[in-house]
């Protein structure tokens, strides 16, 4: 990856031209949606659990949102506040810090692990308005120990969505046991977003149009600062976080295995024209003795695979 200028650091500067290879001519800021009633499925955890005992359609609810959007907010997740909050606290300190001590977790070359921008393959290539923290914590083996944070969050949140995991294979009538054995001792990896405020934010993007490569991604918003953004026919959705709760979103790796039932939503990161805006996405695989193909119980003649 070519090494390109800190984004907060640039931004500190307050310039009033920003650099042309952040400005992006393709947004499609006009297809932002201005309907505030059009959100993402809040799926409640708690009665996720309740309905595994026979009490409402919970199950249902996440089987939908899976189906016709790829995203929803969860809430009851059960994790603590305070674990949160601590690693909320963490991360805002972490991107307060002198540039230069920042720069002690810098990435090494052919190293995707640290501090950074995005991937960077040409000189001539658009940039993304912002910087991240990116650290792979599972398998443990894989850690690079220079940045491991102390919180127990990674874990819970490790075990939220393998635990949605399993209830989504449910859903879609994977045999449990072969679910396990795929996200058990799964990998595991977390970016921490940093973008700071932009005077033309209507020109620039926090982190450009992707869709997840992912199994499951958990993302929690850091302060209170939306700007989110998931593609739904054709428009950009913004999305409202609700405090407490993790975004979840499906990955290109859920979408392969349910044979296309479940889709991998494409989404972005908008910058705000005041102020800072942080987050923390968990990005959560497959183990790596696993192969991903469609699932065979999803294969049918019926519904051959889906990308053939
Ligand atoms: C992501 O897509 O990983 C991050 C999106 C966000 O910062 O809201
Ligand atoms: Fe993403």
């Amino acid at each position: 990856s070519l090494p390109v200028e800190n984004v907060q650091a640039l931004a500190s500067k307050k310039l009033k031209d920003i650099p042309h290879r952040y400005i992006r001519p393709d947004l499609e800021f006009d297809k932002v949606s201005m309907d505030e009633s059009l959100q993402i499925p809040v799926i409640d955890m708690s009665k996720l659990v309740r309905n595994q005992s026979g009490h409402g359609d919970e199950l249902g609810e996440l089987h939908r949102a899976c189906e016709n959007w790829g995203f929803f907010q969860l809430i009851n997740h059960g994790v603590p506040a305070e674990v949160i909050e601590n690693m909320k606290m963490e991360i805002k300190e972490f991107f307060k810090l002198p540039l230069e001590e920042k720069m002690s977790c810098a990435q090494l070359p052919n190293d995707i692990q640290g501090y950074g921008q995005a991937f960077v393959v040409s000189e001539e290539q658009k940039l993304d308005w912002g910087d991240m923290l990116f650290l792979l914590s599972k398998p443990a083996s894989i850690r690079n120990m220079r940045f491991w944070p102390t919180t127990p969050l990674l874990l819970e949140v490790q075990r939220v969505a393998i635990c949605l995991l399993l209830l989504m294979g449910r859903n879609l009538g994977i045999d449990p046991e072969k679910l396990r054995c795929i996200f058990e001792d799964g990998t595991q990896a977390i970016r921490m977003n940093y973008y700071p405020p932009c005077v033309e934010a209507n020109k620039v993007i926090g982190l450009n149009t992707h869709s997840d490569s992912t199994g499951l991604t958990l993302l929690i918003q850091a302060n209170e600062v939306q700007g989110l953004q998931i593609k739904k026919n054709g428009k950009w959705v913004p999305i409202t976080p609700i405090p407490g709760a993790f975004i979840v979103n499906i990955g290109d790796i859920i979408e392969i295995m349910s044979n296309g039932k479940y889709k991998s939503i494409e989404h972005r990161a908008a910058v705000n024209p005041e102020k800072e805006r942080l987050s923390i996405a968990a990005f959560h695989g497959p183990n790596l003795k696993s192969i991903i193909a469609p699932l065979e119980d999803l294969v049918k003649e019926e519904t051959p695979n889906y990308k053939s």
